[in-house]
């Protein structure tokens, strides 16, 4: 999978005519979860799982899609765009085709094929690499350049107001301005960013629980509405706290007890977590690598005890590698409730410690993981010209 050359072959048979091509990336989140949508921080990395967007012009007023994933084609008249999700898979790339419009843009009639080989339901943003790979494509195609940072702006808005999952940033802003070896610190109040070398010493071991995760789901929408309540309840003191980011621990000492026992807790993760991960970008920085598996084993502490989003696969997951030789820090990543454990591990170990704990959680839980060995990549670019420079 995640193969350009492939992707233009199957566009030319299909659509009969050459298409230019475009990857965005899938992420996995280091540290600071539940945290971008209240202004906080975060600080993921993008991965080398891609999603591919072949796109060519039509002549025939219509926008026709086929995913490779799904094997379907959907056919829409660029005359008449849909007004709403319709619980499919192409809500992902019509809302962003949609939120273009409704930004003014002149959509053209073409054709565009997907393919992507970031795992679906995964908790590594499988739909954030979909809506940027599209923007990508269609802004090309209609001939505009939008800055990275305002092109995931544009693919969020797809999410929360055409397919109706109410996330934050994160995912998409990675999608779009990931650096290849490097995390970023990403200040989700005003898109400011530090990059994050990790040393060639560092691997990405991402473990699979096998338990699905979704965005969309209730779990994640109401803990964002914990969190929100928290936040009113300290506003009501403190006016100028409008998002958890502005909230202190002192702030639960005085108000907890006006807010429900979980929103006091969504609340102590939220805030507690902002302020691990900022250090954690300073350790990862300074190289100072037990300080940050120690604010990781913090963190998953926090997002299992107190925001409560994980679950006992994912808990396992964790518990199991904590003795494994050459694990720097293990916790689960992204949205919660199932998904991955993102595991930094010193490199030479990657490999056993890979097998080692594919044999243990199969052995614990009785389901095989998927476990890989990512590497930070770049953010979403036009692959083409990249395939046969001699074409
Ligand atoms: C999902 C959302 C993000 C973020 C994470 C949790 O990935 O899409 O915006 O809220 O969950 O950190």
């Amino acid at each position: 999978m995640h193969d350009p050359e492939a992707l233009r072959s199957m566009h030319c048979a299909r659509f009969g005519t050459e298409p230019q091509i475009f990857a965005a990336p899938g992420r996995v989140n280091l540290i600071g979860e539940h945290t971008d949508y209240a202004e906080g921080f975060v600080m993921p990395a993008a991965i080398d799982f891609a999603t591919l967007a072949a796109i060519s012009p039509r002549s025939d007023g219509k926008i026709v899609i086929y995913s490779e994933n799904y094997a379907k084609e959907r056919e829409f008249d660029v005359g008449s765009l849909p007004t709403g999700a319709s619980g499919h898979w192409s809500d992902y790339p019509m809302g962003v085709v949609v939120t273009l419009a409704k930004a003014g843009h002149a959509i053209p009639a073409f054709s565009l094929s997907l393919w992507g080989d970031v795992p679906l339901g995964s908790g590594l943003s499988s739909s954030a690499a979909l809506e940027v790979a599209t923007a990508l494509a269609v802004t090309s195609l209609v001939g505009v350049t939008i800055p990275g940072p305002a092109l995931a702006r544009l693919c969020q808005r797809a999410e929360n107001e055409f397919v109706g999952a109410n996330c934050g940033i994160m995912d998409q802003f990675i999608s779009a301005n990931g650096a290849k070896d490097h995390a970023l610190l990403l200040d989700c109040r005003d898109l400011s960013f530090r990059l994050a070398p990790i040393p060639a010493s560092v691997a990405l071991v991402i473990a699979n629980t096998m338990v699905k995760h979704a965005v969309s789901g209730g779990e994640y929408t109401s803990r964002r509405a914990e969190v929100e309540e928290a936040a009113a309840v300290i506003a009501r003191h403190r006016p100028e706290v409008r998002f958890l980011r502005d909230a202190t621990v002192e702030d639960l000492e005085l108000y907890g007890a006006e807010m429900s026992p979980n929103a006091l807790k969504r609340a102590r993760h939220v805030i507690t977590e902002n302020i691990r991960t900022v250090a954690a970008a300073d350790a990862l920085i300074c190289h100072d690598l037990p300080e940050l598996g120690r604010l990781m084993a913090e963190a998953h502490e926090s997002y299992s005890k107190d925001f409560e989003a994980s679950c006992v696969e994912a808990d396992t997951m964790v518990e199991l590698a904590q003795d494994l030789p050459g694990l720097i820090g293990a916790r689960l990543t992204g949205g919660g409730f199932g998904g991955c454990t993102v595991n930094l591990v010193k490199a030479e170990y990657a490999q056993k410690f890979a097998e080692a704990l594919a044999e243990r959680y199969t052995k614990k839980v009785g389901i095989m993981p998927q476990i890989h060995i990512c590497h930070a990549s770049g953010g979403a670019h036009r692959v083409d010209e990249r395939i046969q420079p001699d074409r």
